[in-house]
């Protein structure tokens, strides 16, 4: 039997080893996944305390059930390690490692070329490697195949090699990595048909698409969709606020047309591990190619403009009321980018915090999913949440909602409050009263 038949026969009767690489929001769930379809599962990191903590039955990732990790750990088909050596037991591997920009926005593949080089030293005959990771179209082929090259085995007759990108919407109770449509795109046929058996044992639905780069792209396009069109979102909100028209209630309006229209909302800024980032990996190999994609740069300007405008837009409510920014004391409402989550990864949160310092306001923030400010890629802001209670809210000249997280949906706590910014619309559906807060959109 040649190796891809072997392969497949060990998919089908669930003995292949499925080792997952970088076990974060990505990998984490994936590798859950895998030992819920009944393959044994090795994750790799090189954090040994996910591994620890795994191996305790805990979660670190809040929207993972600690429940979900015992069970699954407790069943024995799974464990974690930070001994790579382990690689070579692997029938297929899958990447999840970071890929966020260097200071130059620039695409930073340091995780996956240290993963790889991890690999090279343990690669062998019949395994299947997959990349997760989101990524510029070629870095499958560019990054992974050659390892296995050097060694002397060939693609699609010894080794296997794909991409997969990773659709993971976290927090989103209707769609998860089992039911999320998986893109599959192998280096040649021979890959593509062992990527699409091993996934389509444990996802709902495979799409396969004829390369990597397809693959890669597509993972690209869906979020650059998302970063222009909640640039545009963001880009009427300022127009039409010029105007004296209400962005929330044009967008309500514009909705209810049944085709043609998809709503997009316009925020403080952009956050997450992908929407800011993965554009500018298309944009930086486009370079390369000597082409400009205008419209991805267009949108990162306006995007990254939010936090200013956002803290223009309290300044200019403060005087208002009579205050400079210089002197004010500024809550912030919410530190992660989303609501109900715990990611505060790009939160545009903090380059708001840190411009209303540089204003000469103290800010403080209150986020229940975040008790004390964690370093991040380029800000450290140091504090601790205050507490989400009226008491609390009332002692701000102004409080400003980044984040709309439902534990703010409480009218109670706006009781004594007399200035409210608002990025998310979330004020507007509260019954607050007469005598309420002056409520800005910004
Ligand atoms: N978070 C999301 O919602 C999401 C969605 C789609 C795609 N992605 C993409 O998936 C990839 C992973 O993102 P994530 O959010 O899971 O990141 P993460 O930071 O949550 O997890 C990455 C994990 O990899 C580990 N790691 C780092 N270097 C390693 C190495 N050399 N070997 C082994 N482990 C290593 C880290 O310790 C961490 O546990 C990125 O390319 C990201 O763009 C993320």
């Amino acid at each position: 039997m040649d190796q891809k038949d072997s392969l497949l026969d060990r998919i089908t009767n669930r003995t292949a080893r499925v080792g997952v690489i970088g076990l974060g929001y990505v990998g984490l769930p994936l590798a859950l996944l895998f030992e819920e379809a009944g393959f044994p599962v090795i994750g790799f990191d090189v954090d040994p305390a996910k591994a620890e903590a795994l191996h305790r039955g805990e979660s670190y990732i809040r929207h993972i059930g600690a429940e979900k990790v015992s069970q699954a750990f407790a069943r024995g088909r799974i464990v974690a390690t930070t001994d790579f050596d382990r690689l070579g037991e692997c029938d297929a591997v899958v990447i999840c490692v970071p890929t966020p920009l260097g200071r130059h926005r620039e695409p930073d593949l340091s995780f996956i070329r240290s993963t790889v080089a991890e690999m090279a030293q343990r690669l062998r005959a019949g395994q299947l490697v997959v990349l997760e990771s989101t990524t510029y179209p070629g870095t499958t082929r560019e990054e992974l195949v050659p390892p296995f090259e050097a060694r002397g085995l060939e693609c699609g007759t010894d080794f296997f090699v794909a991409f997969s990108p990773e659709r993971e919407d976290p927090g989103n109770p209707r769609f998860h990595t089992q039911n999320i449509p998986k893109v599959v795109g192998g280096i040649d046929p021979a890959s593509q048909e062992v990527a699409t058996a091993l996934y389509g044992a444990a996802v709902a639905e495979v799409v396969a698409v004829s390369s990597p780069e397809v693959a890669e792209a597509a993972k690209l396009f869906e979020n650059i969709f998302r970063a222009v069109n909640i640039a545009l979102a963001n880009e009427m909100k300022m127009v039409l606020d010029r105007m004296g028209v209400n962005v929330w209630e044009v967008i309500e309006a514009a909705r209810t047309k049944p085709f043609g229209f998809m709503p997009f909302y316009p925020g403080p800024g952009l956050g997450g591990h992908c929407i800011p980032l993965d554009p500018f990996y298309l944009t930086w190999k486009a370079a390369e190619y000597g082409t400009w994609a205008r419209f991805i740069e267009l949108a990162g300007d306006i995007n990254t403009s939010m936090p200013a405008y956002v803290v223009d837009r309290t300044a200019k409510a403060l005087n208002r009321h009579g205050k400079s920014l210089k002197g004010s004391r500024v809550l912030v409402l919410g530190l992660s980018y989303k609501a109900n989550i715990d990611d505060d990864r790009e939160s545009p949160s903090f380059e708001i915090i840190e411009k209303l310092r540089e204003g000469g306001a103290t800010a403080a923030y209150c986020d229940p999913y975040i008790p004390v400010s964690r370093p991040g890629r380029e800000h450290d802001i140091g504090l601790a949440s205050v507490a989400c209670s009226g008491e609390e809210f009332a002692r701000h000249d102004v409080l400003v909602v980044a984040t709309a997280h439902d534990d703010f949906r409480v009218p109670s706590l706006y009781r004594d409050v007399r200035l409210v910014v608002d990025t998310r619309n979330l004020m507007a559906p509260l019954d607050l009263g007469p005598g309420g807060p002056e409520i800005v959109q910004a």
